[in-house]
């Protein structure tokens, strides 16, 4: 099994972890993220080092997972995901068991699908997203990368989900509409698209 290095150690990580246990593909050697955090564990994995160590990380052969969460903003993502491409990080791609992606969908490399979710046919799903515990992601969707779609919320089909975006927990889309770039969608919302 390769060995997975995981970048933040909050609550979302948390979920991840549970996630990647169950899946059973990937070995997690530890956790970076705060010095302050160093030598101590989360769910009985390692803080293990900082940011800095990624590179020491890439050359021994780890591959990556970002664990930070994203609500307000993507941007700690996107400057973690920066650090991996500027040492030539293998990015991890992780799918619960417990969810269902259809062999008609497309899921790139950093994204986790987390338990329960379900990824109908004809979706796009890009890089470094999470679709997170029992969201929908209904046929024909695209979702670009560093997109979150939260827990139970329900995208319809030929929805276009831009860069960045965050959409809420329960909210509900309208079928074939897009959102703006780093779109934040508020929880339990019904988005009807770009007025
Ligand atoms: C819960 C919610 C509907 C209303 O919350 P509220 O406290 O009554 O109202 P607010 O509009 O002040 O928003 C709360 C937070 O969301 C943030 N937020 C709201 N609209 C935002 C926007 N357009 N862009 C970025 N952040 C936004 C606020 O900055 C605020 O953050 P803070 O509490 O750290 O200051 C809404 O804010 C929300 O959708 N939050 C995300 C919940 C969620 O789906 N979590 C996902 C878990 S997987």
């Amino acid at each position: 099994m390769q060995k997975l290095i995981l970048l933040g150690g909050g609550g979302h990580c948390k979920s991840c972890i549970d996630v990647i246990e169950q899946e059973n593909k990937y070995v997690i050697e530890g956790i970076l993220d705060t010095k302050e955090l160093l030598g101590q564990t989360l769910l009985d994995h390692k803080y293990i080092g900082v940011d800095e160590d990624i590179k020491s990380f890439v050359q021994q052969g780890y591959v990556f997972l970002i664990t930070v969460g994203q609500i307000k903003t993507a941007s700690i993502r996107k400057k973690i995901a920066q650090l991996l491409t500027k040492h030539g990080a293998l990015l991890a791609t992780v799918v619960s068991p417990r969810a269902y992606v259809s062999r008609h969908a497309k899921v790139e490399q950093g994204s986790i699908i987390m338990h329960d979710a379900l990824i109908n046919a004809s979706v796009a799903i890009g890089k470094h997203c999470i679709i997170n515990t029992k969201a929908l992601v209904e046929h024909d969707t695209i979702i670009d990368d560093f997109c979150h779609i939260s827990t139970s919320a329900v995208i319809n089909g030929g929805v276009h989900i831009k860069e960045g975006t965050f959409f809420g927990s329960n909210a509900v889309s309208k079928e074939y509409i897009e959102t703006d770039n780093n779109d934040f969608i508020k929880a339990g919302s019904i988005f009807k698209g770009l007025s």
